[in-house]
């Protein structure tokens, strides 16, 4: 076999055989025999070109093959996990795995960090004192059976092919590919073990894909690559316009999601949760009301649970930030428009995201949203309360809300949150 060829037979758009896929990955990801430039150029080949559905099943699978599936076989109960393809304060896998094993099932959610203006679950929950995410494997069976749900660290062993295909798509222009998203997303869920899984791909400015018609193309073949692999798979498509909830930034969305379980959740947070709850519960078979689970104490205690057995103190202060500062509403009328990517990158400037690989995040910065699209305002106002722990962050993060609000005469119709639900 030969990488020219390879990358040949892809840009001059035909398929490639099972063959050459198995041992493009595998020689890639061995690291001798093809090198990253002939990896790039494929992948550009495969921007251009795309890939048929059987091709791009081989694809993720020689990805799956690259590295170990986690073994599941010890949990004795259903397991159904999400994954949501990033927005601005989307806490929902904080109180989702709790509410899963709540109401039965078990949920192995494997997470990873943010990079850029969306935030990652697990910096949000190192955000809980002695909190750890990097868990050995019979760490992570003991806890899904003894708690039910489980938040963690991939380790280099799952995907590897992913882990170096992906840090070359970042610096060669090749991310933008829904054949390499759905490869790269799948071949890691695929790796976590569980039977079912419900995706939440996020539409609109905060979403990595804003338009609906390329999340859409991306959760069917989402759907299509996990149905394939034997895991149950369904997909909803959800409206990430404005920021979830009232918090963008680590510890005010870890306050948020505990709120929620307390049963004080903001109705959106509220809404997309239980729908995704419902989703994995009737993929894996199981039958419980998972707003029950809010109401009876069951969810938050398990949340408890949960950060208990991965070495964090539920009733720890959370990190708070030294400065704060209020963006008052510049006239009176309706809140018209508040615009996630604006929030999210304002966020990120205060500390809440990392611009590298590696950063350290500031814990307590980030965006509480005083106020949200409908709501009704007085002149002077405060609308947004910024956290940091360095004043001089303020200027970037108030240019990024430049633009980001609008206030008017009539109050704007509500926009549905759930916009799509993609069934095999
Ligand atoms: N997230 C991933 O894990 N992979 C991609 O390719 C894009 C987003």
């Amino acid at each position: 076999m030969d990488a020219v060829d390879v990358i040949r037979t892809k840009r001059d758009g035909a398929r490639l055989s099972d063959e050459q896929i198995k041992w493009f990955i595998q020689a890639y990801t061995d690291g001798d025999t093809v090198a990253d430039e002939q990896a790039a150029a494929l992948l550009m080949a495969i921007v251009w070109r795309g890939m048929e559905p059987d091709e791009l099943f081989t694809w993720t699978q020689a990805m799956l093959d690259s590295g170990e599936i986690v073994d599941l076989s010890a949990v004795d109960r259903p397991t159904a996990d999400k994954h949501s393809t990033g927005g601005v304060g989307d806490k929902v896998s904080l109180p989702l795995a709790p509410i899963i094993a709540a109401c039965g099932a078990c949920d192995p959610m494997m997470s990873g960090r943010g990079l850029g203006h969306t935030g990652g679950t697990l910096d949000k929950l190192e955000s809980i004192p002695g909190f750890r995410v990097d868990l050995s494997k019979a760490e992570v069976v003991g806890i899904l059976q003894d708690v039910g749900c489980v938040i963690y660290s991939s380790s280099p062993n799952v995907a590897p092919a992913d882990r170096k295909l992906y840090a070359l798509r970042d610096v060669t222009g090749t991310v933008e590919s829904i054949p390499l998203i759905a490869s790269s997303i799948m071949s890691k869920k695929i790796a976590e073990g569980g039977d079912a899984l419900v995706l939440d791909v996020k539409v609109g400015s905060g979403a990595f894909l804003p338009e609906i018609s390329m999340a859409r193309e991306l959760a069917e073949t989402m759907v299509r690559i996990g149905e394939a692999h034997g895991v149950k798979t369904t997909a909803m498509l959800t409206d990430m316009e404005i920021p979830l909830g009232r918090t963008a930034g680590n510890a005010l969305e870890v306050t948020e999601s505990v709120e929620m379980l307390q049963g004080k959740g903001p109705s959106d947070l509220e809404e997309i949760t239980f729908a995704l709850a419902d989703e994995m519960l009737a993929l894996c078979g199981v039958k419980a009301d998972p707003r029950e689970t809010i109401a009876n104490g069951t969810a938050l205690e398990k949340w408890r649970e949960m950060v208990g057995a991965q070495g964090g103190d539920p009733d720890a202060a959370l990190p708070e930030a030294s400065e704060r500062k209020t963006i008052p509403a510049p006239r009176s009328g309706f809140m018209t428009k508040l615009d996630a990517r604006g929030v999210g990158i304002a966020a990120w400037r205060l500390g809440a995201g990392r611009s590298q690989k590696g950063d350290p995040v500031d814990h307590g910065a980030g965006i509480v949203c005083l106020a949200k699209p409908g709501d009704e305002l007085d002149e002077g106002q405060p609308l947004l309360e910024l956290h940091t722990s360095d004043p001089a962050h303020f200027e970037g993060a108030e240019a990024a809300l430049d633009g980001a609000f609008e206030i008017g005469d009539e109050a704007p119709e509500p926009r549905p949150i759930i916009l799509e639900r993609i069934t095999p």
